[in-house]
């Protein structure tokens, strides 16, 4: 009997627990749905509002923006077709003490300890250092003149369709100048007269005396060119004064696009890593978005305006100058540094894209004595691809170069001017210093 009584207790007993589970399971799963959720909305906030620690960085010219850097809306426009926009420059600041004879050329060293990268390498440009003169500005001045009267149009040269551009950008020049170089240049109600050559120009008068681009020519060391969108999207050489480029010539790149330009000199790197983001930064470029860039090159003579090694500049036209020609390992007397501080700026009126190109140009023996620069140079030329090296003809002057610039650079380390540690030694050198 008791042991039936228990038998029904623990039947009733397992019935209930039975029951009891039952119900329960819906909300036992219920609440760990809750939770589960609760506890990733929870970490979805806390990822949300966790302070998150940026770095400060400068924007990357050569990569498209969604952030809004310049003021003016980028028009949505037909290729080929500009509309001016109102847009002034701002007036610079007087270059601080400057003196026909007396300010130096900046120091421009733009190549660090390797690996060697091919980019753009655009930088923001404020409007003051548009243009940069200095005391080589008259022989600089002297060699234009020069070279203006023997090859006149084959070195300046302004398309019909460009006229209007290169007239703005001698309006340009002819406004900046006597703000920034107040001492050289004084403005007039025609123009502006050079206080140092006694020159006087009138950019009103028409028809102008010579083509606007000579003109422009003579007032700055830079060699300038201007590019234009034609309807097929592609900007195209049409205006230029290139009076001291050292290895290419105006009559060649003349009215082509610029690909052509580039990949017709066998630029390194310029259909895989260039020309796309050039195409989108001419495409976009803004008149109140200026960018610099700069360059260096070895030469094996100390001709400035063309570098007569690697071939004459009257050759035909239809001869390939190049490296092949050069004189192998002269003395170290014969090499020089050359290198281009270049601007890019959109012109408001015209829409053409003016190239800027000005040339600082020293014996390597020179530079060689700088604290750091041997070594590091010697450390950029050892890095270059083999493109890179075949396209600034290392080939051509390694041998003594390098031989030379690991000299000065031992000395340099022997007398404690620079550490053999290339990290100590690039810490705070601002490029393209
Ligand atoms: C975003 C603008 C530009 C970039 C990134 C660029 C890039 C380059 C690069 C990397 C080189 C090889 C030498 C060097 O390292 O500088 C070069 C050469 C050259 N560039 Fe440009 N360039 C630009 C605009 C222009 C423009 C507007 C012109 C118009 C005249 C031009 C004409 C040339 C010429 C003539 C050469 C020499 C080609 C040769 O050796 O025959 N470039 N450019």
């Amino acid at each position: 009997m008791v042991s039936n009584i228990r038998f029904v207790a623990q039947e009733q007993l397992e019935h209930c627990l039975q029951l009891f589970s039952q119900s329960l399971k819906p909300a036992l799963y219920g609440g760990l749905f809750v939770i589960l959720c609760a506890s990733l909305l929870f970490t979805g906030w806390i990822k949300r509002n966790k302070p998150v620690l940026r770095r400060a960085t400068s924007p990357d010219l050569e990569k498209p923006t969604t952030k809004k850097v310049n003021t003016f809306k980028a028009p949505g426009r037909p290729p080929g077709v500009w509309t001016p926009v109102d847009f002034k420059r701002p007036d610079p600041e007087p270059y601080p003490d400057w003196d026909v004879h007396r300010t130096n050329p900046l120091p421009y060293r733009p190549f660090k300890h390797g690996p060697y990268h091919i980019t753009m390498g655009l930088r923001t440009m404020h409007w003051d250092d548009w243009i940069e003169l200095d005391n080589h500005y008259l022989k600089f001045h002297a060699d234009k003149t020069r070279r203006i009267e023997e090859r006149g149009v084959t070195h300046c040269r302004t398309a019909p369709e460009a006229m209007d551009g290169a007239i703005e950008l001698l309006e340009e020049l002819c406004d900046y100048l006597p703000q920034r170089y107040p001492t050289l240049y004084q403005k007039t109600e025609v123009g502006m007269d050079n206080l140092v050559t006694n020159e006087s120009f009138n950019i009103i008068q028409r028809p102008l005396p010579e083509d606007p681009m000579q003109t422009c020519a003579r007032l700055v060391q830079d060699d300038l060119a201007i590019m234009f969108e034609r309807p097929d999207g592609q900007y195209y050489l049409l205006a230029g004064a290139i009076l001291l480029a050292g290895f290419w010539r105006l009559g060649d790149k003349f009215g082509m696009p610029l690909s052509e330009i580039h990949t017709s000199g066998d630029v390194p790197g310029f259909k895989t890593k260039l020309e796309k983001g050039m195409m989108n930064f001419f495409r976009r470029v803004q008149p109140n978005g200026p960018v610099l860039r700069n360059n260096y090159f070895l030469q094996v003579d100390d001709e400035l305006a063309w570098s007569s090694s690697i071939g004459p500049e009257d050759g035909d036209h239809t001869q390939a100058v190049g490296w092949d020609t050069a004189k192998k390992n002269k003395a170290i007397e014969h090499h020089y540094f050359r290198s281009e501080r270049q601007s890019l700026r959109r012109l408001p009126r015209s829409g053409g894209v003016v190239f800027t190109i000005r040339t600082y140009f020293e014996p390597i023996t020179a530079i060689a004595k700088e604290p750091g620069v041997p070594g590091r140079l010697a450390s950029a030329v050892r890095s270059w691809g083999d493109d890179v090296a075949k396209y600034k003809g290392r080939e051509r002057y390694q041998d003594v170069l390098l031989e030379y610039l690991d000299e000065q650079h031992r000395q340099q380390v022997e007398k404690g001017v620079v550490s053999e540690d290339y990290a100590q030694e690039d810490e705070g050198r601002k490029y393209p210093y």
